[in-house]
């Protein structure tokens, strides 16, 4: 391998390559993290979508397939957290990855357990923020990024991070990669590594149905659209017309309008109108948001798995990264791995003024 990709991340995470498979709810289960971590990148389960009951399983199965190491990302937030963390230590997880940094008892106690701590972040004053509570890594997550995202594009939000971070622990670059080049260009603003939600989702390792994969890649790059009006959080998804209903409505209509795709999609989510009402006014009282985004918000996390797992495009909530526009084919985690790895040789050389392939033979 190029010496330039022998990076402090690659140390830390004991893979063999700087590139991160990041834990996407509903989506990273054993067989991707596994295949990744076999392709010598780092894989790491979505726990925050499962039960403790089956991320105890998902555990299980990822170590049946791969000695390689893995992590497992979590909410700090869930009510479970602590017996989750205990998980990990008893089952020997090396790298616990946070949405949001958890507080500085939780980062605390995996320390004291020899777990390393990667919360992502979106923005600069977070990096301050969980630098002085002690982390090992930062995943920067520029807005391009899927799923929850923040506004600052990742070629602004990576120079910056990696300033304040001053080289004291690695600074993984996310948002809109999806090949050697970018890895490249990631390490040249002084990152030590990539990570990818999007262009692992589409992979043939990834357990999303066939239908769903084929929307994503007729998908441009822009087809999508940041929105707060599914949970109240700005959310990168693939514009389909729900989404379009939802995000256009006015203050006047959108309550009508979530009231209607709440009925509709009862026959998916199973909630009974007492339940939703329970649930939203629980939620209204919790977050404050507007009356239709409480209704959407109960709805989300079904109408999410409903799309990714059972493959009901009509439910359509598809989080994702801008870079699906430039995404056109359905590697293998490992074709994946071993064709950016290629890339980036190749560019480094090519920078070096040498031969491409010549780094390779000398190292
Ligand atoms: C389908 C999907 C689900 C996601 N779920 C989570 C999650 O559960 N936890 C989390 O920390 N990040 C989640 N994310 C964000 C990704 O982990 C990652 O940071 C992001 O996809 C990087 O941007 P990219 O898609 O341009 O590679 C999700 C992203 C996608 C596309």
């Amino acid at each position: 391998m190029h010496p330039a990709l022998n990076t402090s991340l690659v140390e830390l995470l004991g893979s063999r390559y700087p590139i991160v498979q990041t834990g996407m709810g509903w989506v990273a289960g054993p067989k991707l993290v596994s295949a990744t971590s076999n392709a010598g990148a780092f894989g790491i389960i979505a726990s925050a979508t499962m039960t403790y009951d089956e991320l105890v399983v998902a555990i299980a199965e990822t170590k049946r397939r791969t000695t390689a190491p893995f992590g497992v990302n979590l909410r700090a937030d869930a009510d479970d957290v602590r017996q989750r963390l205990e998980l990990l230590v008893r089952e020997g997880i090396p790298v616990a990855s946070f949405a949001q940094a958890p507080k500085k008892d939780l980062i605390d106690y995996l320390h004291d357990h020899g777990v390393k701590v990667m919360p992502s972040i979106g923005a600069k004053r977070h990096a301050e923020k969980v630098m002085e509570w002690g982390v090992d890594a930062i995943l920067v997550q520029g807005g391009e990024g899927g799923g929850h995202t923040g506004s600052v594009p990742t070629s602004l939000l990576l120079p910056e991070v990696v300033d304040v971070v001053g080289g004291r622990v690695p600074v993984v670059a996310a948002g809109g990669y999806f090949d050697g080049r970018g890895l490249v260009s990631a390490l040249a603003y002084g990152a030590s590594g990539i990570a990818m939600g999007t262009r692992f989702l589409l992979t043939s390792d990834s357990a999303v149905p066939a239908d769903v994969k084929k929307a994503y890649l007729g998908t441009g790059v822009t087809g999508t659209v940041v929105t707060t009006k599914i949970d109240g959080a700005p959310h990168r998804v693939i514009r389909t017309d729900l989404v379009e209903q939802m995000d256009g409505a006015s203050p006047i209509t959108a309550v009508p309008k979530a009231v209607f795709n709440a009925a509709k999609f009862r026959k998916y989510t199973g909630l009974s109108w007492i339940q939703m009402a329970r649930e939203g006014l629980a939620m209204k009282k919790r977050m404050d948001l507007p009356w239709a985004e409480v209704i959407m918000a109960g709805n989300t996390p079904i109408l999410t798995k409903v799309t990714l797992c059972d493959g009901d495009l009509e439910a359509g909530i598809l989080p994702t990264g801008q870079v699906v526009g430039v995404i056109g084919d359905l590697p293998t985690a490992d074709e994946l791995v071993s064709r950016i790895i290629a890339e980036a040789e190749a560019t480094l050389d090519r920078l070096a003024g040498r031969t491409p392939g010549s780094s390779i033979q000398e190292s």
